[in-house]
């Protein structure tokens, strides 16, 4: 906390207990006397009001949270950059404080395990069974949210159990990817090629995919479109359409490599409007040797899986 902001919490905390205190004294009718007679002197309704002082247990109560709070403030973290007197609250009793101690416990109970792992080339990692498990936690608490529980992705987001990788499938990659995260920059080609073109070229695309059929009543001319996909998609996704991991260009005649699907509809969209995958990268939020682990649990996934896929 700056100076400031520190010097404004006190000066408003010490000024309202400073407030409070002048409030009661200032409002208290000398030394209680008990109940009197004497009245406000108004009337509502004809209801009136006795003048009498507060009861004394309510104004030393109220004396008492006085007390109780000016000696919270000096032993307990409250006033600004002040830690409090307590010997245990010294090195600054916060939530932050706490789970800085609780991680640096785990980091020296794990922290040699993560190491030993680290120093394992992936292909090794991902056989044994202990760093399976860990590496099934890493990636249950930091990767499901996109790619589900059971790996297996959802809309917009890959799959990492088949061998349909958008930017390829060995250990290394696999890590680099974690790592460093990627960004797949699909263009937008509605300005390019036109409204017809995007349909002519989905065609082609569709009609490509293991004999696929057009919906019934479509004018869009999938040879136009074989035309159009050779002058403006050969470059990124290749010229046979099996995708270029290098720019992760995904592979578009296999239908389950389809993020984003693969129905005809599905198609023009994204050639009209283009898409943006963004895997985020983990090397700040986890460090190599949990990445390290995370990949050889990835790419366990995906081995002994050729069949599933190649269908
Ligand atoms: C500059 C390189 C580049 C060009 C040129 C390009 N693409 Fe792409 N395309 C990509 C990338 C990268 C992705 C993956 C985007 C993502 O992951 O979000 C992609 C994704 C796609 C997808 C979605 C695949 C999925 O997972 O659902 C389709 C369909 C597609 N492209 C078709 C085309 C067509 C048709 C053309 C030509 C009109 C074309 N692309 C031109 C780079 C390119
Ligand atoms: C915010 C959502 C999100 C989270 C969280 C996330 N990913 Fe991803 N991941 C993506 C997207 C989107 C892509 C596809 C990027 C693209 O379009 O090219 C991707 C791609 C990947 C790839 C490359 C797949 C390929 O086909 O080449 C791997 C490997 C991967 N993620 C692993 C992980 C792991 C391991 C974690 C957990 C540490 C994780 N991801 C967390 C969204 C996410």
């Amino acid at each position: 906390m700056t100076t400031f902001w520190s010097t404004y919490i006190c000066v408003l905390t010490i000024g309202s207990l400073v407030g409070l205190t002048w409030l009661l004294l200032a409002t208290r009718k000398g030394e209680s006397k008990g109940s009197t007679d004497q009245t406000m002197g108004h009337s509502f309704d004809g209801i009136e009001e006795y003048d009498n002082p507060l009861p004394k247990w309510w104004f030393w109560l109220f004396v008492g949270t006085l007390m109780f709070s000016v000696g919270y403030l000096i032993l307990y973290p409250g006033l600004g950059n002040w830690k409090g007197m307590l010997p245990g609250y010294k090195d600054g009793w916060t939530g932050v404080n706490e789970w800085q101690k609780e991680m640096d416990k785990a980091d020296a109970k794990f922290g040699p395990i993560f190491a030993k792992f680290a120093a394992m080339p992936v292909e090794e990692v991902a056989e044994d069974p202990q760093a399976l498990k860990m590496g099934g936690r890493l990636f249950a608490s930091n990767c499901s949210v996109c790619h589900g529980s059971d790996a297996k992705g959802a809309y917009g987001f890959p799959n990492l159990t088949d061998n349909d990788w958008r930017w390829g499938g060995e250990p290394e990659t696999i890590k680099a990817s974690i790592l460093n995260g990627r960004h797949g920059i699909m263009p937008a080609w509605a300005e390019v090629i036109g409204e017809q073109g995007v349909a002519d070229v989905a065609a082609f695309v569709l009609t490509n995919l293991d004999g696929r059929t057009l919906p019934e009543g479509t004018k869009a001319d999938p040879a136009n479109g074989q035309k159009l996909f050779a002058t403006n998609c050969v470059a990124c996704h290749g010229p046979e359409g099996k995708g270029t991991p290098a720019m992760g260009a995904p592979n578009l005649t296999h239908p389950q490599a389809f993020i984003y699907g693969s129905s005809f509809a599905q198609l023009q969209q994204t050639i009209r409007y283009g898409r943006q995958g963004q895997m985020p990268a983990q090397q700040e939020i986890q460090g190599n040797d949990k990445v390290h682990l995370l990949a050889a649990y990835v790419y366990s996934l995906s081995k002994g899986n050729e069949q599933a896929s190649a269908k």
